[in-house]
């Protein structure tokens, strides 16, 4: 049927969105797993926040004039003239939800972990999407050097529990309290007046909204005027360069390898002192694995008391990459033992019913309803490479028997149908 072409043009995927299947899936659920593992370990409770919020949600916490906020969201009003977005990170979300279901009230630290999908309107590129998957965590309710260095261990060790631990480099900088960093932006803003002529229209923009960002421009002038630039830790507190001090501590009792990233300050507005990034060797605006650091004033933006917090994310689509770019393997999904092929009608009645009698013993098996010939359905079996095919043709319906194909060897034997779940069950047992 030929469609007219501009409905043609919609039934195809959203630019930037991507169908995830076969091996990609094995991935994605390999790194869950592993994660949820670590998560689990470490007394984490998982947290699923909607998909999509009220604006204010991300506006109030991201930061207006993050390109993440100004740029990026998925937002529209929905039937009831609320203006929502789709969710482009969690943070906000399970900080509004720490604040409505009162979790303040119960034991702090509370400890959570998320899973799923975000979205942001970016150029789609390799590891760059519009749908894209997120594997976080969020300690909110205590300030102490300790859990910092605690979570990026947590970070850590997922790392390595998949393979990527020598692939990734850990960059981290301090961005200070709330003072400290007001009097940082004000030194940056001095020091690139004047200076217009070597600056691109992306950063002339941030010296006025978001000057901290200056430090983060690709561009190569940019990057040189950055480098010369002057440098956070000159303008924070004896408090401030303490926590930091104590972070790098408990990193290097933990034998956690860093590098120091003094251009480090992340793309989200929420930030406070520590920040982090794992990098992967490549040069460009992919090579963020993941990020994070804390962030002691967003609960307060909300409306709440005081409280601090840190968390982070990984890219779980770039985690994908990465493990395929570094040959790393994953186990392979559940194989199939058993395959039934059934000659006629009564054959694929029974066929049907004995499948059904494989499923609940936990056997995994399949038939093919659908082909007629015996031929084509064998030839499926050993597609599928199970390790048996059962074969119901009209005499063996008649003699009330299966007869039990050995895929490898080719032997066969008759077995009475009211014995076969068990027959099988001792076999596959056995192997
Ligand atoms: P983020 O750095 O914006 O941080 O995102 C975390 C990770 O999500 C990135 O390092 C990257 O791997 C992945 N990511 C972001 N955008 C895309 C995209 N368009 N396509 C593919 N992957 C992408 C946050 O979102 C913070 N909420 C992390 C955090 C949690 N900070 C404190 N708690």
């Amino acid at each position: 049927m030929k469609l007219p072409d501009e409905i043609a043009a919609k039934i195809k995927r959203p630019r930037g969105t991507r169908d995830l299947m076969n091996e990609d899936l094995r991935y994605f659920d390999f790194i869950l797993g592993k994660a949820k593992e670590r998560f689990e370990q470490s007394g984490f409770h998982k947290i699923e926040t909607p998909l999509f919020e009220h604006v204010e949600v991300f506006d109030r916490s991201i930061g207006k004039e993050t390109d993440v906020v100004s740029k990026e969201m998925y937002d529209f009003f929905d039937k009831g003239e609320n203006h929502v977005s789709l969710r482009p990170e969690s943070t906000a979300g399970v900080c509004r939800a720490y604040l409505e279901n009162k979790m303040y009230a119960g034991t702090l630290p509370v400890e959570l972990w998320y899973a799923g999908p975000h979205f942001r309107y970016d150029r789609p590129q390799k590891g760059r999407y519009r749908q894209f998957y997120q594997l976080g965590a969020e300690v909110i309710g205590e300030s102490n050097p300790a859990i910092d260095a605690q979570v990026i261990l947590l970070c850590r060790n997922i790392l390595k529990d998949i393979g990527l631990l020598d692939s990734v480099t850990l960059q981290i900088n301090t961005i200070g309290s709330r003072e400290g960093r007001e009097a940082y932006c004000q030194k940056l803003t001095e020091y690139y007046a004047g200076k217009d002529r070597s600056m691109c229209d992306n950063c002339l923009r941030r010296r006025e909204t978001n000057p901290l960002r200056l430090l983060d421009c690709k561009n190569e002038d940019c990057v040189i005027l950055a480098d010369m630039a002057p440098k956070m830790i000159d303008s924070l507190s004896q408090e401030d360069k303490d926590f930091y001090k104590e972070v790098k501590e408990f990193l290097d009792a933990l034998g956690v390898e860093y590098v120091e990233n003094p251009k480090l300050v992340r793309g989200l507005d929420y930030y406070a002192h520590t920040v982090f990034e794992f990098w992967n060797g490549s040069e460009g605006a992919q090579n963020s694995l993941g990020g994070g650091g804390r962030y002691d004033y967003l609960i307060e933006q909300f409306g709440g008391q005081a409280t601090p917090a840190i968390g982070f994310a990984f890219g779980l689509d770039r985690l994908v990459n990465e493990m395929e770019d570094q040959d790393i393997e994953v186990p392979t999904g559940e194989t199939t033992d058993v395959f039934v092929a059934g000659l006629g009608q009564e054959a694929k009645k029974q066929s049907l019913v004995l499948i059904d009698k494989m499923h609940d013993v936990g056997i995994h098996c399949v038939g093919a309803m659908g082909k007629p010939a015996m031929n084509h359905q064998l030839k499926l079996a050993d597609s599928l490479k199970v390790q048996y095919a059962l074969i119901l043709g009209e005499l063996e319906v008649n003699e009330g028997v299966v007869l039990v194909r050995d895929m490898k060897k080719g032997a066969q034997e008759k077995i009475p149908q009211e014995e076969i779940v068990e027959f099988m069950l001792k076999k596959l047992g056995n192997e």
